[in-house]
C-alpha cells in the first residue's frame, strides 16, 4: 500500500449556505466537527501532517485542530483552485502524489481514498478525481466523459447546460495529483466562469490538454460523497454517519433495539452482548462493558460502565461505574464520580465528585456530593450531603457498612465511622464513632387531648 506524500484539506470557505456564525467545517456530525473526520482520514493515508487551508474564521479552526495539522492561510476565498495555490509552498519541493480533499466531506473513508491512490499508482496517472453516481446530482460538479469514456472535464452546476445537468456522475472533491505536472497546470488556472472563481476542477482539463494522464475513480458507496453545504446536508450526514457507527457496533456483537434512535459518537467502545434500547446518547470516550443493558433514554459522556451493569433514563458525565451495578431511572451522575461493583443507584439520586464502594445502596431521592462512601453502606431515602457552606466545598466520609436513615443531613466536613447507624431525620455535624447510633433531632412530645381543647377554643371565638 503506497501512501501519498501530502494531503491538502480545503477549509477556508465561509459556507454561506449554512447561514451560521460558525465556520462550516466546525459544525458537528455525531458529536465532532466535520473537519475532525477529514483530518483523521488524512492521517490514515499519509505519513506527513496534513496541510489545512483556512481563511474564514481561521482562528476557530486553528484552536480546535492545534498542532495536528499544518496551516496555509487564504485571506480571500477566490475558489478551490486558489486555495490549493495558497498551500503550494508545502508541497512544491516534493515528488509523489498529493491528495486534495474538501474539508466539508466528512463521510469519505480513508479506504476509498487509498483505492484512488492505488488506482493512480497502478495506472501511472498524473491526476485522478473521485466520482460517484447519485440519484440526485443537484449542486455537484458533473463528470463529463468523451465517447471513449475518458474524463473530458468537470463542469460545475452553475456553468452546466441543461443536458450536462442530467448527468448523474458527480465530482466528489477528492483528488490525487502527481505533484510536479500538477503545479505547472495550477499556474494556468483562470476564473473565467459563472462564479468568477478559480476552480480546482479546471486543473483536470488543463492537465489533460498538457498531455498528462488524467482519470476518474468511481467510489463504490455513493453515501461517502456528501459535501455539506446546508443544514439539510448536515442532518443527512449525521444520519449516514450514525448508521455507519451503529452498523459497526452491531457487527461486533452489540444489540441495538432501534438503530435509528440510538446516538453513538465515533470513539465510543461497547462490549459484546450489550443491549441498547432507543433514546440512548453515548458521547466522547465512553466505554461500555459486556452484557450491559442500557434501557431507554440515557446520556453518557466520557464515562466507563462495567460489565453487566444496567442503566435506565439517567445522565452520567465523566464518571466510572463498576460491574453489575444498576443506575436509575432518573439518576444524575456528575463529573468525578467513581461508583463500585454491585451498587444500586436508584431514582432521583444525584452523585457528584464522590466515590461509592461496592455493594452500597442509594435507592432514592439522595444527594451525594464531594464525599466518599464505603462498601455495603445504605443511604436511606432523602439523605443529603451538605457539602457547601456558601463559600467552600468540604468532604464527607461514610465508612463501610454504615446505615444512614431517611432524611439525614450530613453537614461537611464530617465522618461517619464503620458500621455506625444514624437515626432518620438527623442532622449530623460531628463524627459518629464506629458501630454507634447517632440521633440528632428533637425528641418527640405528645400533648394528649390538645386538639380537642384547641377546637373548643376556636368554637368559642366563633360564637362571640
Ligand atoms: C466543489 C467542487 C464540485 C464538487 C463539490 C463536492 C469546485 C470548483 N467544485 O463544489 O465539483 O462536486 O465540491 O462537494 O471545486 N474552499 C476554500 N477556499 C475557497 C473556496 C472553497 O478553502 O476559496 C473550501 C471550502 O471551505 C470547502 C471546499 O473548499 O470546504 C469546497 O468548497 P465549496 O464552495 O463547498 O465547493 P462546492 O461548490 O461544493
Ligand atoms: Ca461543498
Amino acid at each position: 500500500m503506497s501512501k501519498c506524500a501530502v494531503v491538502v484539506i480545503l477549509a477556508a470557505g465561509e459556507g454561506t449556505r449554512m447561514k451560521s456564525k460558525k465556520p462550516k467545517v466546525m459544525h458537528k456530525v455525531c458529536g465532532y466537527p466535520i473537519i475532525e473526520y477529514v483530518v483523521r482520514t488524512a492521517a490514515e493515508i499519509s505519513e506527513s501532517l496534513p496541510v489545512t487551508v483556512v481563511g474564514h474564521k481561521a482562528e476557530e479552526i486553528r484552536q480546535y485542530l492545534g498542532q495536528r495539522v499544518r496551516y496555509a492561510y487564504q485571506s480571500q476565498q477566490l475558489g478551490t483552485g486558489h486555495a490549493v495555490m495558497i498551500a503550494q509552498p508545502f508541497f512544491e519541493k516534493i515528488d509523489g502524489y498529493a491528495v486534495v480533499v474538501a474539508g466539508d466531506t466528512p463521510l469519505i473513508r480513508s479506504c476509498t481514498l487509498q483505492q484512488m491512490i492505488n488506482y493512480a499508482y497502478e495506472g501511472r496517472y498524473d491526476a485522478v478525481t473521485l466520482s460517484a453516481v447519485l440519484d440526485d446530482p443537484t449542486g455537484y460538479g458533473r463528470i463529463i466523459r468523451n465517447e471513449a469514456g475518458d474524463l473530458e472535464r468537470v463542469v460545475e452546476q452553475k456553468d452546466a447546460t441543461e443536458e450536462q445537468r442530467r448527468i448523474k456522475e458527480v465530482n466528489v472533491s477528492a483528488y490525487c495529483f502527481n505533484i510536479q505536472p500538477f503545479l505547472s497546470s495550477l499556474a494556468k488556472l483562470d476564473n473565467n466562469n459563472a462564479q468568477g472563481e478559480y476552480y480546482l476542477t479546471d486543473v483536470l482539463h488543463i492537465m489533460k490538454e498538457q498531455g498528462n494522464k488524467v482519470g476518474v475513480f468511481t467510489a463504490g458507496d455513493p453515501d461517502e460523497v456528501l459535501g455539506i453545504n446546508t443544514r439539510v446536508h448536515l442532518a443527512e450526514a449525521e444520519q449516514k454517519m450514525r448508521q455507519r457507527i451503529n452498523r459497526r457496533h452491531m457487527e461486533e456483537g452489540v444489540t441495538l433495539i432501534d438503530p435509528n434512535n440510538t446516538y453513538i459518537e465515533p470513539d465510543v467502545v461497547i462490549g459484546c452482548d450489550t443491549i441498547i434500547y432507543p433514546g440512548n446518547v453515548l458521547e466522547g470516550k465512553t466505554i461500555i462493558g459486556e452484557e450491559c443493558i442500557l434501557y431507554p433514554n440515557s446520556r453518557m459522556v466520557n464515562s466507563v460502565i462495567g460489565d453487566r451493569t444496567q442503566v435506565q433514563a439517567s445522565v452520567i458525565l465523566d464518571s466510572e461505574i463498576g460491574k453489575e451495578t444498576t443506575v436509575g431511572p432518573y439518576a444524575y451522575i456528575r463529573p468525578g464520580s467513581n461508583i463500585g461493583d454491585r451498587v444500586r443507584i436508584g431514582d432521583f439520586v444525584e452523585i457528584k465528585n464522590a466515590s461509592i464502594g461496592d455493594c452500597s445502596k442509594i435507592s432514592h431521592l439522595t444527594y451525594v456530593g464531594d464525599g466518599s462512601v464505603g462498601k455495603d453502606v445504605n443511604l436511606g431515602c432523602g439523605v443529603v450531603f451538605v457539602n457547601y457552606d456558601g463559600v467552600r466545598k468540604h468532604r464527607i466520609v461514610v465508612e463501610d457498612k454504615a446505615f444512614i436513615g431517611c432524611n439525614v443531613n450530613l453537614v461537611a466536613p464530617v465522618t461517619v465511622r464503620e458500621g455506625a447507624y444514624i437515626a432518620a431525620g438527623s442532622t449530623i455535624t460531628e463524627e459518629v464513632p464506629k458501630d454507634s447510633l447517632a440521633i440528632a433531632r428533637a425528641r418527640q412530645e405528645n400533648k394528649e387531648g390538645w386538639v380537642e381543647k384547641w377546637r373548643m377554643k376556636k368554637k368559642g371565638e366563633g360564637d362571640r
